[in-house]
C-alpha cells in the first residue's frame, strides 16, 4: 500500500501528471482502489516507495545511530539526521566533482556552467551518441559493472541519456516548457544549472526496445526493475523514485541512476531510505526558491 508519508498525490498532482500526458499506468498503484494492482500492471509501491522517508529506521545492526553532530558539510542546513557516523562527512554535499553532491531545485550547481572534467564515454550499450553519451570517469567505471550485472542476469540495458551541458540542459528544458507548460515541465525536467545530468554522476537507462522510454511504463520493463532491485550493489540510487516528488521535486523516473558510491548506496537500501535529500539530512525540495 502507499506509504502514509505519501498519503497519495493530490487531486491537483493527479491533474498536473494527466494535463502533462503522464498515463495512469503508473498513478494506479497508489489510487484508492486500486492498490493491489499487481506490480507487473503499475509501479509497485512495496520497494523503495514503501522506503520510510524517516532515516533513523535501520534494518541492519550494523549501521551505527545518526549523530546530528556529524553532518556532512553542506550549503543547506540539514533538517533531518545526517547519514550514519561511518559515511559522514566523506564527501563534499556541493562540490560538483564530489559523489556525493546534492544537485536539487533548492541546489544548483556551484558555479552554474559546471563541465565535469574528466568526462569518458563507457563501454556499455548505447541508445545516444556524442555529449549525452558521456559519464564522469568514476561513473562511467561503475556503469560498466552495473550494465555488466544485468546482463549476467539477462537483462538488456542501455544507455539513453548521460552527461547533459547547461546548454543542452536548456534546449531539453525549454522543449519541455513549449510542449507542456512550465508548471508540468519543472515535474519533469530540471532547469538549467540544476540537473544532476550536468554533474556527469547520473543517466537515463533504456531497455533497447523503446516503447515505454521515459514513460511511467518503464518502471515494469525488466531494465527498470533490474536496476531497482539491484542498483545500489553498483554504487547506483534511483534518484527520483515513486511518489516522493514532494522531497525530490520530480516525479517517478525509474529510468534515471545516481551514482553515490557502494557505501552509501547500499547503506540508503538496508535503511530503507528513499531520497537523498532525506539520507543527507537535508531539506525537501518541491519546488524552486
Ligand atoms: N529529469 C531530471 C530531473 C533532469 O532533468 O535532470
Ligand atoms: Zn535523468
Amino acid at each position: 500500500m502507499c506509504h502514509s508519508h505519501n498519503s497519495g498525490p493530490s487531486r491537483r498532482s493527479f491533474t498536473a501528471l494527466l494535463a502533462a500526458g503522464v498515463g495512469t499506468t503508473a498513478l494506479a498503484a497508489c489510487t484508492p482502489g486500486s492498490q493491489v494492482a499487481s506490480p507487473a500492471a503499475a509501479p509497485s509501491p512495496s520497494g523503495s516507495q514503501a522506503a520510510t522517508p524517516t532515516p533513523a529506521v535501520a534494518t541492519t545492526t550494523a549501521v551505527p545511530a545518526p549523530a546530528a553532530s556529524e553532518a556532512p558539510s553542506s550549503g543547506a542546513p540539514p533538517s533531518k539526521a545526517p547519514p550514519s557516523g561511518a559515511l559522514s562527512q566523506k564527501y563534499s554535499l556541493s562540490d560538483p566533482a564530489s559523489q556525493w553532491v546534492i544537485v536539487n531545485k533548492h541546489r544548483p550547481l556551484t558555479p552554474l556552467q559546471f563541465v565535469p572534467p574528466d568526462l569518458v564515454q563507457p563501454h556499455v550499450q548505447l541508445a545516444v551518441s556524442g555529449e549525452a553519451a558521456l559519464l564522469n570517469s568514476t561513473t562511467a567505471a561503475a556503469a560498466e559493472k552495473l550494465f555488466a550485472g544485468a546482463a549476467s542476469a539477462g537483462v538488456t540495458m542501455t544507455l539513453a541519456s548521460g552527461y547533459r551541458s547547461f546548454r543542452t540542459q536548456t534546449a531539453t528544458y525549454n522543449g519541455y516548457v513549449d510542449s507542456r507548460g512550465q508548471a508540468s515541465a519543472d515535474t519533469a525536467s530540471a532547469r538549467p544549472g540544476f540537473s544532476e545530468h550536468q554533474t556527469g554522476w547520473a543517466f537515463d537507462i533504456g531497455d533497447g526496445g523503446g516503447a515505454c522510454s521515459f514513460q511511467p511504463c518503464f518502471a515494469e520493463q525488466p531494465a527498470a526493475v533490474w536496476a531497482k532491485a539491484n542498483a545500489f550493489k553498483y554504487g547506483f540510487v534511483v534518484r527520483y523514485p515513486w511518489m516522493l516528488h514532494e522531497i525530490t521535486g520530480y516525479y517517478y523516473e525509474p529510468w534515471h541512476l545516481r551514482f553515490v558510491g557502494v557505501e552509501a548506496a547500499t547503506d540508503m537500501a538496508n535503511r530503507g531510505i528513499g531520497t537523498l535529500e532525506e539520507y543527507f539530512g537535508l531539506e525537501a525540495a518541491p519546488s524552486y526558491l
